[in-house]
């Protein structure tokens, strides 16, 4: 009979010796919790396929905003969803737009609270696509030009980062130089650099009321078959001064966001995204899965692939069960 010599089991015999050698420990300090601000006031109105999630108006916005602060998440991202759409998304780039407004407001009553805004013009365009559309297709250095402006107002409203996620060529260098133009040096840059064109945004698109109305985005953002290109992408935010750079979704491109984490030393975020998150719903409202061991799996297998921030609709319910 073979008698092992070595036995990794002897680690493995008691939770003490195995929390003592865990490679990876989710920390509540990881996670970026996303949010989504509507007109009106008294507006809770719940997003039906993402359980829990809703839009909220600026008065309960900030309501939100305490408890996410009391659970001792550092930050939010926050997506705006304006009252009137059109052709170039002008709300994006009012200084009174609903998200210049939300982030005021956010500031105001909640300081302590770091506050994200996603810089994109699909949820305030009439077509959905993320920026100018010109002869059918997004028009690449027109939309550098309006995510310029657009930063601008978020830097003005007191966010304290900004997240490009519209995929343009640029765009990050576009936004720096737009926000150190104007004396806003001090604000960092979130780049959305390897953004798969993926079906996993279903569920957001209807938080954020920003489906394409015609055609796709495989003009702007990536496909899901390509990691090389992936790594390119990243190479050129970097170069355009990218502060943290983002891989989205997470979970079906773990292997990106290792390869991201092998070659940069700046920080590295993943996007846990809605369609990811509403599986988990889903199979554990059907008594199929349970709820809390699979996402606190998930949030784990992100962060042991690289990630060292993770956006994520988990993020109140994780900061609870760290706690526990
Ligand atoms: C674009 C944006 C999207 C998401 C974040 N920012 C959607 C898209 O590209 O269609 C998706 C996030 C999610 O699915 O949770 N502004």
């Amino acid at each position: 009979m073979f008698t092992p010599y070595y036995r990794p089991r002897r680690l493995r015999r008691n939770e003490n010796i195995r929390r003592m050698v865990r490679e990876t420990n989710l920390s509540v300090n990881d996670l970026i919790y996303p949010l989504f601000v509507v007109e009106g006031s008294d507006v809770r109105k719940p997003i039906s396929s993402m359980p829990g999630n809703y839009q909220l108006s600026i008065d309960l916005l900030v309501k939100e905003a305490r408890e996410v602060q009391k659970l001792g998440i550092p930050a939010i991202i926050l997506f705006g969803i304006p009252a009137e759409k059109d052709a170039l998304g002008s709300d994006a780039t009012k200084n009174e737009g609903i998200i210049q407004r939300a982030v005021k407001a956010l500031k105001d009553a909640v300081p302590q609270l770091y506050v994200i805004t996603d810089v994109c013009f699909c949820e305030y365009t009439d077509h959905g696509h993320c920026g100018a559309v010109v002869e059918g297709d997004v028009d690449n250095d027109a939309t550098l030009e309006m995510l310029g402006e657009q930063v601008i107002t978020h830097a003005k409203a007191g966010a304290d980062m900004v997240a490009p996620s519209g995929m343009m060529d640029g765009m990050v260098g576009a936004i720096r130089e737009a926000l150190d133009d104007n004396g806003f040096e001090k604000i960092p840059v979130m780049s959305y650099a390897a953004k798969y064109s993926s079906a996993f945004y279903g569920p957001f698109r209807e938080a954020a009321e920003s489906a394409p109305q015609f055609g796709d985005r495989r003009t702007y953002q990536m496909d899901p078959a390509n990691a090389r290109e992936a790594l390119y992408e990243v190479e050129l935010d970097i170069e355009e001064g990218a502060d943290i750079i983002m891989v989205k979704p997470a979970l079906s491109y773990l292997d990106i966001i290792r390869r991201v984490r092998e070659i940069t030393d700046l920080p590295v975020a993943a996007y846990n995204v809605s369609g990811e998150f509403s599986m988990v719903k889903a199979a554990a409202q059907l008594g199929w899965i349970d709820e809390k061991k699979v996402a606190m799996e998930i949030l784990t297998s992100i962060k042991r692939a690289g990630a060292d921030l993770i956006l994520t609709y988990f993020a109140k319910d994780a900061a609870k069960w760290l706690n526990e």
